[in-house]
C-alpha cells in the first residue's frame, strides 16, 4: 500500500525543532503542488512556478505553522489557544485546536474577514469574537491576554509558527533541485516572508541549495507600512488577509530582505484584481485576492525591467479562492458578471456557445 503524505512535522522531523515528546497534531498539511505557469512565463520571459498553498487542509499556508504551534502548545499542556486574525489564521487555529481536543479563541476585526474564513472558524468550534477595531487592535489584545491569562498565543509572534512555515521552502528546493532566483510572496505580518527566508537559509547551510533566492515581498498600497517605513493607522485594501498596519515580524522581515538582496513593494488594489483574473483565467489557479499580489508583484517588477530573461521565479499563493470567491464575479470594468441564462434547448444552447450547425 502506498504511504500517504504525513504532514510537515513527520516529513521534516529531522529539520525541525521537535522531539519524541512532541505530540504531533496534523491534518496532513504541506506537500502542496509547485505548478509551472506557462502563461506567466510568456508574459515575463522568466521560468515561473506557483506554489499553491490553497491546497492545504484549511485552504491556506497557515496550516504549516499551526501544526507546529498546536503540537507544541499541547506538549506544554495548553488547554486553550488564542490568536488575532484577518481570517486564515483563525480558520487554521480552530481546525487544529479542535483536532487536538483543546479550545481556540479567535479575535477578528468586525465585518472585515471573508465569509469563507468566518464560516470555517465557526464550523470548527472556535470561540470567535468580532472586535470593533482592526487586526492590529486584535493582535494587541491577543498578546495581552496570553501574557496575563492561561491561554497560549498562536499568532506568528510565536516562533513555532515560523518554524513550521519554513517547510514550504524545503518543498520548493526539493522540486527545483535548488533555490529559485526570485521568490515572490504576499506580506501582512511578514511572518511567512521570514519563514521562507529561514527555510532557504537552512537548505543553503546543509548544502541542499547553492544560493538564497532574492525574497520579493508585496503589500497592498493602502496597507504598506514596511514599504513606507511607518505604521499605517487605518490600513485599507480589498485584500482583507493582508490589511495590516503594524506587522508583527517587521524587524525580522527587514533582516531577511537585507540577507537575500530582497525587496518590498506596494501594489494598488486594481492591479491585485487584474493579477487575480490573470491567474484564474490564464493559469487555472483560483486564489484569494491577497495571494494574487505575488502575481501582480511579478508583473510590476518584470515591467520595471528587474527580472532577467530565463530567471527561475517562484510565486507563493497563500490562500484558496473559495474562501473569498466574490471577486471572480466582478469584471475588469467593475461591473457584475452575470452568467447567461438559456432555455432547456440543445440547438439554442449550441447557438449561444457558437458551435455552429449539428
Ligand atoms: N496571504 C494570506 C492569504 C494571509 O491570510 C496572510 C496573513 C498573508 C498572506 C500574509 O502572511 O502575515 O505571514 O505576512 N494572514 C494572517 C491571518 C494575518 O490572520 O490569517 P504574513
Amino acid at each position: 500500500m502506498a504511504q500517504q503524505w504525513r504532514g510537515v512535522l513527520r516529513e521534516y522531523a529531522d529539520r525541525l525543532n521537535i522531539t519524541d515528546a512532541t505530540p504531533i497534531v496534523t491534518l496532513g498539511e504541506g506537500g502542496t503542488p509547485l505548478i509551472p505557469a506557462p502563461a506567466l512565463s510568456a508574459r515575463t520571459g522568466a521560468k515561473v512556478w506557483v506554489k499553491f498553498e490553497g491546497m492545504n487542509p484549511t485552504g491556506s499556508f497557515k496550516d504549516r505553522g499551526m501544526t507546529m504551534a498546536i503540537s507544541k502548545a499541547v506538549e506544554h499542556g495548553a488547554k486553550a489557544v488564542i490568536c488575532a486574525s484577518t481570517g486564515n489564521t483563525s480558520a487554521s487555529a480552530a481546525a487544529y485546536a479542535t483536532h487536538a481536543g483543546i479550545t481556540a479563541a479567535v479575535l477578528v476585526p468586525e465585518g472585515k474577514i471573508a465569509m469563507g474564513k468566518l464560516s470555517q472558524a465557526i464550523a470548527h468550534n472556535a470561540e470567535l469574537l468580532q472586535v470593533q477595531g482592526n487586526f492590529d487592535d486584535c493582535l494587541d489584545i491577543a498578546r495581552d491576554l496570553a501574557a496575563n491569562y492561561p491561554v497560549h498565543l498562536v499568532n506568528s509572534v510565536n516562533p513555532d509558527r515560523i518554524e513550521g512555515q519554513k517547510t514550504a521552502a524545503f518543498e520548493v528546493v526539493e522540486v527545483l533541485g535548488d533555490a529559485p532566483d526570485f521568490h515572490f510572496i504576499p506580506v501582512g505580518n511578514a511572518g511567512n516572508y521570514t519563514a521562507y527566508t529561514r527555510g532557504y537559509t537552512q537548505d543553503l547551510e546543509v548544502g541542499n541549495a547553492s544560493r538564497l533566492p532574492r525574497m520579493f515581498g508585496f503589500q497592498a498600497e493602502g496597507s504598506a507600512p514596511i514599504v513606507r517605513g511607518e505604521i499605517v493607522r487605518h490600513p485599507d485594501t480589498i485584500a482583507s488577509a493582508i490589511r495590516i498596519g503594524n506587522p508583527a515580524s517587521w524587524k525580522l522581515a527587514l533582516e531577511a530582505r537585507d540577507a537575500t538582496d530582497g525587496y518590498f513593494g506596494a501594489i494598488p488594489d486594481a492591479q491585485i484584481l487584474e493579477a487575480h483574473r490573470i491567474l484564474s483565467a490564464e493559469v487555472g489557479i483560483f486564489v484569494e485576492p491577497a495571494s494574487a499580489i505575488s502575481v501582480a508583484g511579478l508583473l510590476e517588477r518584470s515591467e520595471a525591467g528587474q527580472i532577467p530573461a530565463g530567471a527561475t521565479v517562484v510565486l507563493t499563493v497563500t490562500g484558496h479562492g473559495l474562501k473569498d470567491p466574490q471577486w471572480a464575479l466582478r469584471a475588469a470594468d467593475g461591473s457584475d458578471v452575470k452568467p447567461t441564462v438559456v432555455p432547456v434547448d440543445t440547438a439554442q444552447i449550441a447557438g449561444v456557445l457558437g458551435l455552429g450547425a449539428a
